[in-house]
Parts: structure tokens; C-alpha cells; sequence
């Protein structure tokens, strides 16, 4: 059995990956520090997949920590790694926490793999580093725009920290541009666990209806849109965990054509805050409260994926739809609520 290590794998992303990892015969070791996670998901993801991944509580940052992992842990072969900082008003009110916690983490492994000979590593990049793209759908060509966060900044001072250790080293990295990210497992086992108010569109419609939140604001409906709110490629976070699969026996089979890929991970199809809470309301039946306020700075209007070169390179598709993610995430919010 080959030993993956995941990082911040109690996490939203991560905890639905580690289930199909080992769905798909990997041997999983986590590492989180529990700064946006609880022990509980390990429970959920041992429900789901009847095995117990291996878990060490540890924080990235300390980098003699992480040396003495790997050193005790010679038998890694692949690394995921989803451990970050992802706030990103945060990020421009804290930088020095995004630029510690999300470049000195990702060094620190990366030397580990220079001193283990650790060739296959994937890392969970953002469609932020595209800003307000050119064009759409948004094909993996596209610039990379000048960042408006710290957090975005975080994201493509990676990509290059990557690049530029695959360019002199064996290391082998996939970078994995997510769209957004929504829903839950099918089982409600494990699903997103926003700390505070959470600033994502799909939590703060689940929290409303079930009444955590008195109303959703919609940020602007005078958007150069059809129907005048923001467009995103919202993708199923099953269908997303599953790329990360793909991803990484290409890197064990060497199937990647260069040392350093980057890959969209959306649907390609756009959809209009509005939309979203059309369908949340069709497919769960709850009216949703919501009012249109003013727009939300930063915001972009319309982002969606060319994903082209994922489903045909790498052999992925997407299985879901909107509907499905919806549901999902209804129920978690449900059985999380005991309503
Ligand atoms: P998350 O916060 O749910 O998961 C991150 C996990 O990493 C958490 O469990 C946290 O406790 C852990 N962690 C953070 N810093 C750590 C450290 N120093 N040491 C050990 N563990 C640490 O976030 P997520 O939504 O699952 O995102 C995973 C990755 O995907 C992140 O890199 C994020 O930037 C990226 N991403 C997320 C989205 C999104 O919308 N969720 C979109 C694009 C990219
Ligand atoms: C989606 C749409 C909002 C909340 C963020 C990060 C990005 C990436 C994914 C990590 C927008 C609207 C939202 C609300 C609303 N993360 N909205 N009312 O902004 O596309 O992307 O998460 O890499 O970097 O910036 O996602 O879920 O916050 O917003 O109207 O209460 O919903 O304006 O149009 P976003 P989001």
C-alpha cells in the first residue's frame, strides 16, 4: 500500500480526499494542527471508509517538527498538501500569518522531499491567481493577475516556489487550481465547519435556513450579469477530492508530461448568486430569507473553468450537479444542527 501524507487533512477539502484516497487502496497519514478542524472528522471519514486513517496533531510552522516526521516516516511516498490559511479578508488585515503559514509550510515539506528523495507532490492552489480574468471560460493559459490579497498572493508565490524546485530537483508537483468548492459527503459524515460567520456564499445560506442566520445578503445585483449578481464555478467537493486521486497516480505512474502541471479544477459552468439560491430553495424546499445589498469589494464578477485540459489530460469529469452539492450540503447542515 502506498503512504500518502495529507496535510491539513481534517479540513474541508482534505478530509473528503483522505476518504477517497483510501477508497482507492492508499495508506493515509494526516498531519493537521487543528487551527480550523476538530479531532470529530476523523471519526466521520472512519464511518465513511471503515478504515482509520493514521492522524498526528502538528503544526507546519515549526519546522523541527516536520523534520522529525518525515524522519520517522521514511516511507512517504506522495504528498497532498491542503494545510493553510484561507481567509482572505483575514489575510489583508494579518499578512505576516498568510505569508508564515502558507509559504514557510509548503518550504519546509518541500525540503523534507529534498532530504527523503519524496518525488509526487500536489498542492491545493485557488482560481483567485486569475483575478477578473480576460476571458471566459478561463483556461489555464490565462495570466496570472497581480493579487488582491495576501492570501491570493500566498497562492501564486507557491505555483513559482514550486516551479522553481521542480526545475533543479526529482520533485514532481501538480498544482490544482480550485473553482468553489460546495457540499458534502453523500453520508453527512463530514462536510465544512465555518468558524464564526462564514464568509462563503454556500455556509451562509445553510446557516440561514436553518436559522443560525436571520438573512442572506446578496452582494450586488448591478453586475454587468444576466441577472445582475456575481457568476462562479461552483464544484462538488467529492467530485474535487476525487481529482486529487487522479492527480496523484499520474504523479506515481510518472504519466505528467512536465515536472511542474497545473490543472483547473471546476465544472465550466458559471452560475449567478441568485441561481444558487434558486436551486437551493427548489431541491431542499426551504425558502431561503435574502435582501440585495450593496456589492462586497474585491469581488469579481464572473469567474468559470475551462476544463478542458482536466478532463482530458488527467481523465477527469466532474459527476455532480449544483443540485446534488445543494443537498449535501443541507443535510450536513441538518444533521451538524440536530434539526
Ligand atoms: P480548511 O481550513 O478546512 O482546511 C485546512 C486544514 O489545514 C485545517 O484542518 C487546518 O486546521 C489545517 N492547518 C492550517 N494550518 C496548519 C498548520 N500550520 N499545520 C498543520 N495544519 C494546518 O480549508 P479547505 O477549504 O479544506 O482548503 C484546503 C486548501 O485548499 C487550502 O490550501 C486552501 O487555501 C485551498 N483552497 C480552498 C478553497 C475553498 O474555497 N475552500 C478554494 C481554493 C483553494
Ligand atoms: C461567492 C459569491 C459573493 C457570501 C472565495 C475566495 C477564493 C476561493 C473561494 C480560496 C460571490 C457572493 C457570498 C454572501 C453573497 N477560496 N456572496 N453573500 O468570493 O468567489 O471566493 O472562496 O482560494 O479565493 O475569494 O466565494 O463563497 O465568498 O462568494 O452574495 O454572504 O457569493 O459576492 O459572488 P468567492 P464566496
Amino acid at each position: 500500500m502506498k503512504k500518502i501524507l495529507v496535510t491539513g487533512g481534517l479540513g474541508y477539502i482534505g478530509s473528503h480526499t483522505v476518504v477517497e484516497l483510501q477508497n482507492s487502496g492508499y495508506q493515509v497519514l494526516i498531519i493537521d494542527n487543528l487551527s480550523n478542524s476538530s479531532l470529530d472528522v476523523l471519526q466521520g471519514i472512519t464511518n465513511i471508509s471503515k478504515t482509520a486513517p493514521s492522524f498526528e496533531r502538528l503544526d507546519l510552522r515549526l519546522k523541527a517538527d516536520v523534520s522529525d516526521l518525515f524522519k520517522r516516516n521514511q516511507d512517504i511516498e506522495g504528498i497532498i498538501h491542503f494545510a493553510a490559511s484561507k481567509a482572505v479578508g483575514e489575510s489583508v488585515e494579518n499578512p505576516l500569518l498568510y505569508y508564515e503559514n502558507n509559504l514557510n509550510t509548503l518550504i519546509y515539506l518541500l525540503q523534507e522531499c529534498n532530504a527523503y528523495g519524496i518525488k509526487n507532490f500536489i498542492f491545493s492552489s485557488s482560481c483567485t491567481v486569475y483575478g477578473e480574468p480576460d476571458t471566459l471560460p478561463i483556461t489555464e493559459n490565462a495570466p496570472v493577475k497581480e493579487a488582491t490579497s495576501p492570501y491570493g498572493n500566498t497562492k501564486q508565490i507557491s505555483e513559482e516556489i514550486l516551479k522553481d524546485t521542480c526545475a533543479v530537483s526529482s520533485l514532481k508537483s501538480i498544482a490544482l487550481r480550485y473553482f468553489n468548492p460546495i457540499g458534502a459527503h453523500q453520508t453527512a459524515e463530514i462536510g465544512e465547519l465555518p468558524v464564526g460567520v462564514p464568509q462563503n456564499l454556500v455556509p451562509f445560506i445553510t446557516q440561514t435556513a436553518a436559522g443560525l442566520r436571520k438573512e442572506l445578503s446578496v452582494f450586488g445585483s448591478d453586475y454587468p450579469t444576466e441577472d445582475g449578481s456575481c457568476i462562479r464555478d461552483y464544484i462538488h467537493v467529492v467530485d474535487l477530492a476525487k481529482a486529487h486521486v487522479i492527480a496523484m497516480e499520474r504523479l506515481l505512474k510518472d504519466q505528467n508530461e512536465t515536472q511542474f502541471e497545473v490543472f483547473n479544477l471546476g465544472t465550466g459552468r458559471g452560475s449567478s448568486v441568485l441561481e444558487v439560491v434558486n436551486s437551493f430553495e427548489k431541491t431542499t424546499g426551504q425558502k431561503l430569507n435574502y435582501k440585495i445589498v450593496d456589492r462586497r469589494p474585491g469581488d469579481v464578477i464572473a469567474v468559470y473553468a475551462d476544463t478542458k485540459k482536466a478532463n482530458e489530460v488527467l481523465g477527469w469529469k466532474t459527476e455532480k450537479t449544483m443540485e446534488d452539492a445543494l443537498e449535501s450540503a443541507w443535510k450536513w447542515e441538518r444533521k451538524i444542527r440536530n434539526i
